[in-house]
């Protein structure tokens, strides 16, 4: 990903901003956050250098395991055009507003949460890390944001719960070997705390991924698939989660059975989306799964105004896919997103630093994002207009 605004590296012309890290949301009003002075003590090296990240983790990661993170499918269109489509976007700064803080603090389903940036759901987390989703818990909850806990985990969803339990999360679902252990796993979810059950919808079935059929890549020995019952630690290859078969129907059917309200993960359309509230979802989270379905697809960067459209009043609306600066978050906060989600550059966070990497790369993006409001004279997270943005051409 070509860095297109950031700033020189060097210490000399770095920008001056901080984000404050926290271990739980904090009152409102204590979490604007404003430029640092030179002389400010909780001053951090605030440039989020994404590429150099990745390519540590690439130097540090078994290539197979770096080629299933990096990853898309078939062509990689889709993935190779997620983070320019946010830069098909541009900002129309507001001047003389008397702006000097913005406010990142926010409710996500009427959780608090420092930042409206988010970690996606990704799998095998014991793959990037010893601790896996674990530190990742740890590392999101440091920084103030909500962590979407995959089913494809390595450690259980209650273990992974218990190791940030004042921190709002929320869990991931995939379809298990049967209706009935799916079903039990979202009722687990419930009982173990998790504010929300994200179904991902968009793996009827599971998208060709050129890069692992060329590494036949399987899990490591050694690394749980933890919340499948069934799968034992001597058979450890990558278990089917196939819905061809699932409908609007579910939706209801799973908030049910878990007693949480549902996000429904992978939307690209105005009337799926529809469908989907109507079914009952209480948000709706637009995503190509990292360029990993459906390829060549939509990006999100499109996809998001014709889902704000159709559902925006009604219903919270996410998005994911190739957000790599505090301006992409800004564009889509202006296209009517509430938040957004992260998956690689956690990845790279949590491989290259465990906890503190996943905390610097919310936190960096969070001080970009909110050094992007000040220029841009917008005060708060939760109202930032639609003619903030504009097309570039
Ligand atoms: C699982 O969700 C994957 O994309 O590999």
């Amino acid at each position: 990903m070509a860095s297109t605004h950031g700033p020189a590296d060097t210490p000399e012309q770095r920008p001056t901003l901080t984000h404050r890290q926290r271990t739980a949301p904090a009152p409102e009003s204590d979490t604007a956050v404003a430029p640092a002075t030179r002389d400010d003590p909780e001053r951090k090296p605030p440039y989020l250098d994404l590429d150099r990240l990745e390519a540590r983790a690439r130097a540090l990661l078994p290539a197979d395991v770096f080629g299933y993170y990096a990853g898309g499918a078939e062509t990689e269109t889709t993935l190779a055009e997620a983070a320019d489509a946010w830069q098909e976007w541009r900002l129309r700064p507001r001047v003389l507003r008397g702006i000097a803080a913005a406010q990142l603090g926010t409710t996500l389903l009427g959780s608090e949460v420092a930042t409206p940036i988010g970690v996606a759901p990704w799998a095998y987390q014991g793959m990037a890390h010893p601790d896996g989703e674990r530190a990742t818990a740890a590392g999101a909850a440091a920084a103030g944001a909500l962590m979407t806990v995959s089913t494809s985990a390595n450690s259980s969803l209650e273990d992974v719960a218990a190791s940030a339990p004042a921190a709002p999360s929320w869990f991931q679902l995939y379809r298990l070997h049967s209706p009935g252990h799916t079903d039990d796993l979202a009722r687990r979810a419930g009982d173990a705390g998790y504010r929300a059950l994200v179904l991902t919808v968009d793996l009827p079935l599971l998208g060709r991924r050129r890069r692992d059929l060329a590494s036949d890549f399987v899990l490591p020995a050694g690394l749980r698939l933890a919340n499948h019952p069934l799968v034992t630690d001597e058979q450890p290859r990558l278990q089917a989660m196939e819905t061809p078969t699932w409908t609007f129907d579910e939706i209801g059917r799973f908030a049910d059975v878990s007693g949480l309200p549902v996000v429904v993960k992978g939307v690209l359309r105005g009337d799926d989306a529809t469908s989907c509230v109507e079914a009952g979802a209480s948000a709706v989270w637009v995503s190509t799964h990292g360029g990993r379905q459906v390829d060549p697809a939509v990006s999100s960067a499109y996809a998001l105004p014709e889902v704000v459209e159709s559902v925006g009043d009604e219903v919270e609306v996410y998005a994911d896919g190739g957000i790599r600066h505090g301006s992409d978050v800004l564009v889509a906060l202006a296209l009517g997103a509430r938040a957004v989600f992260l998956g690689r550059p956690t990845v790279w966070g949590l491989a290259t630093g465990g906890a503190d990497g996943v905390a610097s790369v919310i936190t960096g993006l969070s001080a970009e994002l909110a050094h992007t409001m000040v220029l841009c004279g917008l005060p708060d997270v939760a109202t930032v207009p639609r003619d903030t943005v504009v097309r570039a051409r």
